[in-house]
């Protein structure tokens, strides 16, 4: 089965974000990655939900919002209210994590949960079939651009024998450091949905790469 393409806003053209959002919108990408920092959970700080009202309004594709954010949901209406197809809440970030899944879902969005690259696959036993995707980072997150953390693709491997195990439907996406070469590891090692930011807006031709990364 072909990958799952999220490319991610974050390293978009933000002086000029219509033309990257119609060229996102004329690829193969199945979703929009939505990266929300807060300065505090990780060391930098993206865009809020001023500038998402407008990438909303403009995209075509479901949105997939990742909150790199303490307490991720107080923001639950607000991310509800962009039309927010898959809300991924990282699970360094949430004591309560079943409580959070269960008022994603009450909202009418996807939950997905998201581990850091040094959080083990293991912490994910109890949630994983509540879930619609687990989001495996394959670079610390806060930045874009960063080097891929080859350890993930174990990860990956052991999240798919957890979901195997458990009869859970969740979907595997990874992200940081995705390129044609990482991502066609990841799809071998089991990946369904692979983000990628730099690797589409730093390509000469970022539809073209969309749909080389289609068919890994
Ligand atoms: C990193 C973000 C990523 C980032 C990926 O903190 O979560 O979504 O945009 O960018 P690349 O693909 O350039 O590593
Ligand atoms: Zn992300």
């Amino acid at each position: 089965m072909k990958p799952i393409i999220s490319p991610s806003l974050l390293s978009a053209n933000f002086g000029n974000l219509t033309d990257d959002l119609n060229m996102i919108n004329r690829s193969e990408a199945d979703w929009l990655h939505i990266d929300i920092m807060d300065g505090v959970f990780v060391p930098n700080i993206s865009f809020g939900f001023p500038v998402l009202k407008h990438v909303a309004r403009l995209t075509k594709k479901p949105l997939d919002v990742h909150l790199m954010i303490v307490q991720p949901e107080k923001f639950i209406p607000e991310v509800k209210a962009l039309g927010t197809h898959i809300m991924n809440v990282h699970y360094e970030a949430c004591p309560h994590l079943h409580r959070v899944v269960q008022q994603i879902r009450e909202a009418g969005m996807q939950p997905a949960v998201t581990i850091n690259p040094a959080t083990p696959v293991a912490m994910l036993k109890d949630i994983i079939k509540d879930i619609y995707m687990v989001l495996l980072m394959s670079v610390n997150p806060g930045f874009g651009g960063q080097k891929f953390i080859e350890h993930t693709l174990e990860k990956v491997a052991e999240t798919r024998e957890l979901i195997e195990r458990t009869g859970s439907k969740a979907l595997i996406e990874v992200d940081g450091g995705v390129n044609l070469t990482t991502g066609a590891q990841l799809v071998a090692a089991g990946a369904d949905a692979l983000v990628a930011g730099n690797a589409v807006f730093g390509s000469p031709n970022p539809e073209e790469t969309i749909r080389a990364l289609k068919q890994l």
